[in-house]
């Protein structure tokens, strides 16, 4: 099989810094990532949402109706969108939100301000509703996210926006691929910057030679409104599942063994926001804090005509304070490996020939390339863990 670099031609560079491929390696299956045009430069990857007001509460069917309008007036080049629900493994709050994707965080900003939506977010009557609001958007540059998917004809997220898809990749099946597969990654180390953790009680490394950068705060706009600075490294994973191709027993095995084992993986990471006062300090606990993952949801794909059913498909979202401490959770942590290692059961039992697609991006943004905003949200919304418990480290 002939394999190529994961990193897109017109971004390859001499490396300043080694891959850790092994030497002859053969991947275990192939997987391949998305092609861009050379004249992009960026992404904007957009999560608009609202997040019910009350513990053990769901949202109104119809929460979303203002966000599903203005997305559907201003500039047209929307890109592509999906629409998704999770519920809080802790709070049993429900989120229901817009994933959109544009080509470039000019065609957001264009449409942020032609269709209405910054003058909505804005007003004041969203801070007097009954329900949380929130921006969570992102804008990476071309060298600043990598994809990977195990089927090349299904696309999804930002791969919508791209040219093709590459032939088979070396950079995958062994730790440390993700890394491996950034084009910023062959000069820099994408080491976490030591700051004020938005996350109270949560450590933040400083790795390498970078110095600490100071301590952003959250900006408290007013009672109910809040803007968290971005953070430079942090890393962002949309890492999806879709099983709406599989039938029979195939499907059965994936909802029974694997999907379970997911599910127990991304509850695990969302429990570590708690604030520290709030934690129980047993050895379990202060183990999870080493992950620094700020919030993880995992969320079902929503049919938007029907808005109740399942389409089938899942992502994990989640928020960690350096591309490490995403690689070092998926490496050591028993809950990925057991992800691991169930996928590799699941393929031996189905020979390969299962249509389970897996498929992620992963960000590690500098600190410009990150915006979120929250009214009316609970502390432990995205990237938002409350004023009064933030501490700095
Ligand atoms: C790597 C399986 C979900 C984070 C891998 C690998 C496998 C795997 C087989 C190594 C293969 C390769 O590099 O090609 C799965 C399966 C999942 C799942 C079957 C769900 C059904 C997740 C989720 C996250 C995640 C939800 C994070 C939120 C990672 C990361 C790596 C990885 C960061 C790369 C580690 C590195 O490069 O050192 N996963 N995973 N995975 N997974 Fe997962």
């Amino acid at each position: 099989m002939t394999l190529e670099s994961a990193i897109c031609p017109h971004l390859r560079r001499d490396r300043t810094l080694p891959k850790s491929t092994p030497a002859n390696y053969v991947p275990p299956f192939p997987v391949f990532s998305a092609r861009f045009d050379e004249d992009m430069q960026d992404v904007a990857m957009v999560m608009l949402g609202a997040v019910s007001s009350e513990d053990n509460t769901t949202l109104d069917y119809d929460a979303l109706v203002p966000l599903d309008r203005l997305l559907e007036l201003g500039s047209p080049l929307h890109g592509h969108r999906t629409l998704c629900t999770s519920t809080d493994p802790q709070t049993l709050r429900q989120t229901r939100a817009w994933k959109a994707w544009w080509p470039s965080r000019r065609d957001f900003e264009d449409w942020r301000l032609s269709s209405g939506f910054a003058a909505w977010f804005a007003g004041e009557e969203r801070e007097k509703e009954d329900i949380g609001w929130f921006v969570e958007a992102i804008f990476p540059s071309m060298d600043r996210f990598e994809t990977v998917f195990s089927n090349a004809a299904s696309l999804e997220g930002a791969a919508v926006l791209s040219s093709h898809m590459s032939g088979a990749i070396e950079e995958h099946g062994y730790w440390g691929s993700a890394r491996d597969r950034f084009a910023v990654g062959q000069h820099d180390p994408m080491s976490a910057v030591r700051s004020a953790c938005p996350v109270a009680g949560l450590a933040v490394r400083a790795e390498g030679p970078q110095k600490a950068s100071g301590s952003p705060r959250p900006q408290q706009i007013s009672s109910k409104r809040v803007i968290v600075p971005g953070q430079h490294n942090l890393c962002v994973i949309h890492s999806g599942q879709d099983w709406s191709q599989m039938t029979g027993s195939d499907r059965d095995l994936y909802l029974h063994t694997l999907h379970p084992v997911l599910e127990r993986g991304m509850s695990f990471l969302a429990h570590q926001k708690v604030p520290l006062s709030q934690r129980e300090t047993s050895a379990a606990q202060k183990e999870r804090r080493t992950y620094g993952c700020y919030d993880c949801r995992f969320m079902d794909h929503l049919d938007a005509s029907s808005l109740e059913s399942s389409l089938s498909k899942s992502f994990g979202l989640a928020y960690f304070d350096s591309l490490s401490s995403l690689e070092a959770w998926a490496r050591e942590h028993k809950t990925h490996l057991d992800i691991f290692n169930g996928f590799f059961k699941y393929a031996t039992e189905t020979q390969g020939k299962g249509d389970l697609r897996l498929w992620h991006e992963i960000c590690v943004l500098k600190e410009d390339q990150q915006y979120y905003e929250y009214i009316n949200c609970p502390p432990g919304t995205g990237m938002y863990v409350g004023l009064a418990a933030r501490v700095n480290t």
